[in-house]
């Protein structure tokens, strides 16, 4: 029987079935001849992530294509809520937003909610979110964008510019309308209800900002959809284009398939701050097994890599599709054992930290010149 799930954006567990997610937030697949058209655009190559459609579902983003191909450029819109550290989950959409800005020479706009997480976390101090926000845009930073083409808005700092858009989008935005498309209720406390004006302003920001309206194209995870629901249905009331959406399904979490990662509960993540030794520890001790119970037994029936987390994780993090393709090949016939697959993952991910360490200790130098003017 088809398990339960809940995708909003304060809440996602359970097995997620991304068809019927699609279905219910009245999203359109990523098809191949979409993708073929970014092929197109970006000589040739495409990212692994659209390869494997972890970017799996949009919204207008054929209109995103059109307006490109006749010569109107879009920027990138994304976000991050600093309630933690950053772990291995966040950054999936931002390695495409990257890839994006390299292919498509564009802007970003990117958001970083200090006010939501004061709002949603009783434990959470301004403060703190204060100086989470400049953590969290070191890990953003380290990941490569171009410094002359990002702009952080941190929603607390940049008050001045956004209070005035978020008016008026509060103006057209109901109480009701914001109950029945985040589930909140009477007892959540009134910022809650205002935060979603902040999220959608950065989706037009930038038109006003240049003095011209400009297409925006914001890659995500699914769980983020519902706000800019509300955001399409008001922005063009306000006269600027409807933002267009890229979405990307959720890093499993260590412990198990059925559940994002969370940044309040450690053995579910890999954070970007870990150093080498508790990377392996966590993964050799939490990394749900597709592997059977006796060697002997994975020998004669194979592994389950649907269910394996450390190959889905392979999934997320290898770029190479040959290399993944006989892992996978590897593991399933029993020819590879679950230890002999966690080692490859531990490899993977070292690397990757030890690259991202360095330049995360980099980004600390240039963090003030990637803050928007205002
Ligand atoms: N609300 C997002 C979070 O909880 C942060 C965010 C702000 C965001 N603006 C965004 C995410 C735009 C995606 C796109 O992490």
């Amino acid at each position: 029987m088809a398990q339960e799930f809940k995708v909003t954006p304060w809440e996602v567990s359970g097995i997620v079935d991304y068809d019927k997610l699609m279905k219910e937030f009245g999203t359109q697949p990523l098809t191949d001849s979409l993708l073929e058209r970014v092929k197109k655009f970006a000589k040739g190559d495409l990212h692994y992530l659209f390869r494997r459609k972890i970017f799996f579902s949009h919204r207008d983003f054929d209109w995103i294509l059109n307006e490109y191909e006749k010569g109107n450029k879009f920027f990138l819109y994304t976000g991050r809520a600093p309630s933690g550290h950053t772990h291995l989950g966040h950054l999936i959409p931002w390695i495409i937003t990257k890839w994006l800005q390299d292919n498509f020479n564009a802007e970003l706009y990117f958001q970083m909610s200090d006010d939501e997480k004061f709002y949603f976390k009783e434990e959470l101090t301004l403060d703190d979110t204060t100086r989470l926000t400049k953590e969290n845009m070191l890990d953003i930073i380290a990941l490569g964008f171009d410094q002359k083409k990002t702009h952080f808005i941190i929603n607390t700092q940049h008050a001045k510019i956004m209070y005035r858009e978020a008016a008026k989008v509060a103006k057209k935005l109901t109480v009701s309308t914001a109950k029945a498309v985040f589930g909140l209720s009477d007892r959540n406390n009134i910022g809650e209800f205002f935060y979603t004006c902040m999220q959608s302003v950065p989706a037009f920001l930038p038109s006003i900002l240049k003095g011209k309206n400009i297409p925006c194209l914001i890659p995500l995870a699914i769980d983020q959809d519902p706000h800019f629901r509300i955001a399409r249905d008001i922005i063009p009331k306000l006269g600027y284009y409807k933002p267009s959406i890229l979405h990307c399904k959720f890093l499993p979490a260590l412990t198990g398939p059925d559940s994002k990662m969370s940044a309040s509960e450690e053995q579910t993540a890999v954070y970007t701050t870990d150093t080498p030794e508790t990377v392996e520890k966590k993964i050799k001790k939490y990394a749900f097994s597709g592997g059977r119970d006796t060697v002997e037994e994975h020998r004669k029936l194979g592994g389950n890599p649907a269910i394996d987390v450390s190959y889905q994780w392979l999934t997320f993090f290898e770029e190479d599709d040959k290399k993944l393709k006989r892992i996978y090949e590897d593991y399933k016939s029993g020819k590879m054992l679950t230890g002999e697959l966690k080692e490859i993952l531990i490899q993977k991910l070292t690397k990757f930290l030890k690259e991202h360490q360095r330049n995360r200790e980099k980004a600390k130098k240039v963090l003030n010149k990637f803050i928007l003017k205002d």
